[in-house]
């Protein structure tokens, strides 16, 4: 049997129930890691854990909300403590925003996408860098097009996914010392459930797949190589 490209690796996905996380913790398990599949939606988790297992591999739920810090230091910990380490962390838990021009967002509008996808980045990052400093490994930020390119109702959103792909490009510095690798990857339109949150409609997205494909050659990049982003486009754009 040909080895994955991941064995023997210790994996941890958060917003593993739906879409493209749950995409890139099936892909990880078959190119043989042991995943941590987490989110705020223990039950789903847990359909993606028994996916995993059944195919011997190796893998817990944990539920993990990004925005309360205390949740995500637990998940470090406890995985730490199952695992003895951590290889990869993606960082894909996160919400819409919806479709609003920027004149009518309420505060608390705009906090709450924040709040998910910028400050939940944050905790994920900053517990994934304590815990990955001894041995090395690889962080995957998933940011968007819409964090390399604005777009008409989408402030909150592009400037949160703006400001991941910047705290993944300063970790990207820091990280040099320790060998931590660490990318954003940055995806144009995928068919997922967040489209209808977001009221997109495209005759052709993306399909999970293709963005689980650029997550394992991220993390299994070597060769003393550093990719700060991939802006992974729709080829057809209807
Ligand atoms: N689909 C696209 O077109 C597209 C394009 C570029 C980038 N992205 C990004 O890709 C990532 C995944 O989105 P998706 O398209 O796969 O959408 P999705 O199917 O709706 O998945 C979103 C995931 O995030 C989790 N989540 C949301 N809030 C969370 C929180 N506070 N704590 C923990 N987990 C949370 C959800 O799980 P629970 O509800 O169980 O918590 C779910 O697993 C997002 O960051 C999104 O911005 C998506």
């Amino acid at each position: 049997m040909t080895k994955g490209k991941l064995e023997g690796k210790v994996a941890i996905v958060t917003g593993a129930s739906s879409g493209i996380g749950k995409a890139i913790a099936r892909r990880y398990a078959d190119e043989g890691a042991s995943v941590v599949v987490c989110s705020r939606n223990i039950d789903a988790c847990i359909k993606v854990r028994d996916e995993i297992q059944k195919k011997n591999q190796q893998s817990f739920a944990v539920r993990c909300d990004v925005r309360i810090e205390k949740e995500v230091v637990d998940l470090f910990a406890n995985t730490i403590a199952k695992y003895g380490g951590i290889d990869i962390v993606v960082a894909s838990a996160g919400i819409s925003g919806g479709n609003k021009k920027v004149e009518d967002y309420t505060l608390e509008q705009w906090n709450n996408v924040l709040e998910t996808n910028l400050t939940g980045v944050f905790l994920t990052l900053r517990e994934a860098f304590k815990r990955m400093k001894e041995r090395g490994g690889h962080i995957i930020v998933i940011s968007s097009q819409a964090g390399v390119e604005g777009y008409s109702g989408k402030g909150a959103y592009c400037a949160s996914k703006f400001g991941a792909r910047g705290i993944s490009h300063v970790l990207s510095e820091e990280g040099r010392p320790f060998n931590i690798n660490v990318s954003s990857l940055c995806p144009g339109t995928v068919e997922t459930p967040i489209l209808a949150a977001s009221n997109t409609k495209v005759k052709h997205p993306m399909s999970v797949d293709a963005v689980a494909d650029a997550a394992v050659f991220l993390a299994s990049l070597g060769g003393n190589s550093l990719i700060r982003d991939i802006l992974l486009e729709r080829m057809n754009l209807n």
